[in-house]
Formats: C-alpha cells, structure tokens, sequence
C-alpha cells in the first residue's frame, strides 16, 4: 500500500505531498513523517499516522535559511546559529510570522514555531523541489524508536502512509538538537551539535526551567482565555457551543460528519475564533476517545483543567 520510492522519483514524493499525502523522508538524524505544514489536513494525519495520544508540536522543515526567515522571525543570534550550522542537525525554536500560513495545529496552537534546515541531499532536493514548509515529526509510531533506514519506516508506517523516499540510512542516527530562542537561549532537547558548540556562538545557554524536562512538557500548551465546558449537550445562556457530529446550534463544528482527522484539523484554528469575551465560555460537544480522538480529548482537558488552577 505504501510506495517505495528512491531518490530519483522526488517528483512523485512532490505530487503526493502537494495533495497533501504524507511522505516519510531521510534527513542525517532520523527519517522523518512529512506533510505539508500548510495544510491543516496533512498536518492532523500526521499525529493520526503515529497514533500520537497529544498534540506535540512539530518541527517544520525548508530548504533554505531564506524559506526559514519567512516563516519565523528571526534574530541576529538566529542568524548567526543560521550561518553557522544549517543545513545540519539544529532546529531553533522562534517567533511564528503572522502570514506565515503554516497551520496552528503543526505548532499545537503556539506563538512559536521550530524549523531546521536539514544537511541530506534527497532532503533538501524535497524540500526545494515541493517548495512548501514540511512539517515532520520522527517517522515512528508513538512511543517506539525513531527510525534510521526506510525498511523500519515499513515496518512501522506501512499502510499508513503514501510512501518512503528511500535514499540508504541516516549518518547521525540522533534526533537534531532544539534550541528555544523565543527568551534566553535554552536547550530544549541534546543532539547532535553539543550545548558547547552553540555556546561558541550565543553565550551560556540558560537551562529550561533549570533543568532539561521531558518533550511533552517542553512547550507552554495554547489554551484558550475562556473557560472550557467539555461533553456538552448545548450551549448554556452566553456560551460559544463548538460542536463535533451533527448539531443544529453549533456556532463552530470541527467536523459535521464526525470525522477525527477533520476535527483535529480545525481544533486550533476553531478554538482560537471562539476566545472572544463576547462569549461567557466554550460549550464542547463530547468527542469519541479513539484514534486521534484521543489527542483531541488531551488538549481539551488540558485547556479546561487549566482555569481551575
Ligand atoms: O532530527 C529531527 O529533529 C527529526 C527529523 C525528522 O528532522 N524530527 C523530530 O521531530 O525529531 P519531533 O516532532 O519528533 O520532535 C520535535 C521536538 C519536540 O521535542 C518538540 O517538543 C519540539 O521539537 N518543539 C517543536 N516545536 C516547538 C515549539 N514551538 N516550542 C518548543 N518546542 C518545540
Ligand atoms: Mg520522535
């Protein structure tokens, strides 16, 4: 079901992303499972395809340092990291440009975005022949390794996806260092390229929160102002009622069919046009706990737990 393509059928991995197919490709750290980052679709198939029970945010993907810069808006130590380490194994996280058009679900709902230009050539012949910002996470399903050759994309992903850019196994094996610049620059996540190479050229690095936290709680999650009222029947006086499945008063609905993929697609999107303080609060129609369900449900609970404390 899966297609094995090699590197000379780039045009094919084009066609299939651009239709908003999902691609797993080869950069030097780990295959990665490509989408396009502009489109909510591919975007919310990519955590559908790994079975990912939250929505974590995803690192965006360009051919170039200037495809970077229009997306992200970036500073002189930004330029520098640039200047000094891409193409390479470095992702920096930065100020999301308002016209970006790199969907809010690929950033799970963040002010921030993470880019990297990869170093592999099939990589970067992709990325600039498709000419969009590639989201892409690890090509593996939810808590299993990461894969470094396109047979264990198979193994995991088979069915799942489109295809497999097959171009031999990754040389560096290890994810790509995150480096958070949006404050003091902070370590997000070790990689190849050391804390003291990037030292060299931003200063100390400041620990987040004073020591390295596990991925998940890495980014500060986009919750909505207005409070959160989950497996809602209807909208109560002043609520804003964002519906799921058929509903005749729905002021928003994420997916009328009750389709998860769609729903996940609109989540961010939906959620941040219904935070108005014309409404007293959001009414959310039950969503059913299966499938990227369940990652919708993470983020839900997340946004209603958080005016409680
Ligand atoms: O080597 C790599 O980086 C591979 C290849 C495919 O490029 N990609 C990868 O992506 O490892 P992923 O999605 O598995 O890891 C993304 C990391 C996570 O630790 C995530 O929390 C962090 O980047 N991240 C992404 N966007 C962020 C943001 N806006 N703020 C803070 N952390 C962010
Ligand atoms: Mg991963």
């Amino acid at each position: 079901m899966t297609e094995l393509l090699q590197a000379d059928d780039i045009p094919r991995a084009v066609e299939l992303l651009r239709a908003g197919e999902l691609v797993a490709f080869p950069t030097e750290t780990v295959y990665g499972l490509g989408g396009d980052a502009t489109n909510d679709r591919a975007v919310a198939a990519i955590f559908a395809a790994k079975d990912r029970p939250n929505f974590n945010p995803l690192i965006v993907h360009l051919p170039d340092t200037s495809a970077a810069r229009r997306i992200v808006s970036f500073d002189a130590r930004a330029e520098q990291l640039a200047a000094t380490f891409w193409p390479g194994p470095l992702t920096l996280v930065l100020p999301r440009r308002a016209d970006c058009g790199v969907s809010l679900l690929a950033g799970a709902g963040l002010d921030s975005l993470a880019v990297r230009v990869p170093a592999h050539p099939a990589a970067r012949d992709l990325l600039r022949a498709v000419d969009r910002p590639i989201a892409a996470p690890s090509a593996n399903r939810s808590g299993r390794l990461s894969p470094t050759t396109a047979a264990h994309v198979m193994s995991e992903l088979d069915g799942r996806i489109a295809a497999v850019l097959d171009a031999g196994p990754c040389a560096v094996g290890l994810e790509s260092t995150v480096l958070d610049l949006t404050g003091a620059a902070a370590l997000l996540r070790p990689g190849a390229i050391t804390a003291e190479q990037l030292a060299e050229v931003v200063g100390p690095l400041a620990a987040p929160g004073g020591s390295i936290r596990s991925p998940g709680m890495l980014a500060q999650h986009y919750a909505p102002a207005l409070p959160l009222r989950l497996n809602a029947t209807g909208a109560r006086p002043g609520e804003a009622l964002l519906g799921f499945g058929p509903a005749n008063d729905a002021t928003l609905n994420l997916s009328p069919g009750g389709d998860l993929v769609e729903a996940a697609s609109h989540l961010f999107a939906y959620l941040r046009a219904l935070d108005l303080p014309q409404y007293s609060g959001i009414a959310v129609m039950p969503i059913p706990d299966t499938g990227i369900g369940a990652a919708i449900n993470d983020r839900l609970r997340r946004g209603a737990a958080k005016r409680e404390t």
